[in-house]
């Protein structure tokens, strides 16, 4: 008999409401015992509130085991302003992605999105590919810090620090924006040294770090040194890199080559997505938002406005992302339970959702797979 455990449940908006229930249906199939504790968040909660994430579900977040996300819709910066309600309009207040936040406010350092081909799904780019990647989660082009317009003082400082700044210095601050890339040695060492010690653990031969370095000199330079320091602490790992550009057209050449793939937070955004897309797109991209004491599982795709309120959409991704919650709880029997059903119902090929080519809904699929346990 497993412990009973506390589990955040935060099915979002749009259509993560559906492929969250799915995801119940297999957790309560499977036999594991836990205490739901709901938690708003999503696009509501910022119309009516100014806060897609409020913070009585961080609070939440802070005294849970483990939490599952299903989506959240975003929307730009001016749509979002007019959506709010008239009470809230005009109080600056600025819509930030709640999932972004999550896992900077939580320290979620570690994102692991594990990309396998389960044998049969008609829409898998190739058979057989089985690969990992570790995105870092909290910095990086996602830090927040970005000005527009560009305070005086900012560019000042700029046109102090580096020569390079000179064909900005004369804009007037309307004229341009700054996002900036920030890495620091301890967010980059800690998610590389996560990719080996996995990697070690699992039987995996290769790390890969994917970055620009050889432009962007600073951030991915850092990184890049951080990975060829720890990767000699691993020498039973081989190590190499790859440009981010690269590695996209390589991955579609021969994704057998590679197997962890550790990644600064928009590279890693960037090639989690295309290799979703070589396991049958996002109907099967899992992820992990992991930190030192709590994990936020959710599917990779977004709220599919579109599809909401039709069953339609593959629940695969979210009921894998319970799996992943089951592993990283220590459930490892559950867990491999669950892969299993879904790898059978891929297999028999009996039940399938559109993206597969079928006309099954998400709770046949859901159904399905608990049938199979
Ligand atoms: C992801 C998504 C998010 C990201 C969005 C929804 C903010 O694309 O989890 O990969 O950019 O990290
Ligand atoms: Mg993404």
């Amino acid at each position: 008999m497993s412990r009973n455990y506390r589990i955040g449940w935060l099915p979002g908006d749009g259509i993560g409401w559906e492929v969250c229930d799915a995801a119940r249906i297999v957790l309560d199939a499977v036999g594991f015992s836990a205490e739901y504790v709901h938690g708003d968040i999503g696009w509501d909660y910022w119309c009516s509130e100014g806060d897609a994430l409020p913070q009585r579900t961080i609070d939440v977040l802070h005294n849970v085991d483990a939490a599952m996300f299903g989506a959240i819709t975003s929307k730009p910066v001016k749509a979002a302003e007019e959506e709010l309600e008239a009470k809230l309009k005009c109080k600056g207040l600025v819509y930030r992605s709640p999932i972004v936040r999550m896992r900077q406010l939580l320290d979620l350092y570690i994102c692991l999105r594990p990309i396998r081909a389960y044998p049969g799904n008609p829409a898998n780019y190739k058979e057989g590919i089985n690969l990992v990647v570790f995105r870092e989660n909290t910095e990086d082009l996602y830090a927040g810090v970005e000005f527009f317009p560009v305070p005086q003082a900012v560019s000042d400082v700029l046109a102090v620090s580096s020569k390079n700044f000179a064909p900005f210095a004369q804009l007037s601050g309307d004229d341009y924006a700054i996002s900036c890339k920030i890495n620091t040695r301890k967010g980059s060492e800690r998610i590389v040294r996560a990719a080996f010690d996995y990697a070690v653990k699992h039987g995996r031969k290769k790390v890969t770090c994917v970055d620009k370095a050889n432009v962007v000199r600073a951030t991915d330079g850092l990184f890049l040194e951080i990975f060829r320091t720890v990767a000699s602490e691993y020498p039973s790992i081989q190590a190499d890199n790859a440009n981010i550009d690269a590695i996209t057209m390589w991955l579609l050449k021969n994704p057998f080559n590679y197997d962890v793939l550790v990644a600064p937070n928009l590279y890693g955004d960037i090639v989690s997505d295309l290799c979703a897309q070589m396991v049958g797109g996002l109907g099967f991209g899992c992820s992990g938002n992991i930190g030192a004491k709590v994990a936020v599982f959710e599917p990779t795709h977004g709220s599919a406005p579109k599809y909401s309120g039709q069953q339609k959409v593959n629940p695969i991704a979210t009921i894998l992302a319970a799996k992943m919650m089951l592993e990283w709880l220590g459930e490892t029997q559950k867990a491999a339970a669950v892969e299993g059903a879904v790898a059978r119902i891929i297999a028999e090929g009996k039940v399938r959702t559109y993206d597969m080519g079928g006309t099954a809904t998400t709770q046949q699929m859901a159904s399905a797979i608990a049938s199979a346990l």
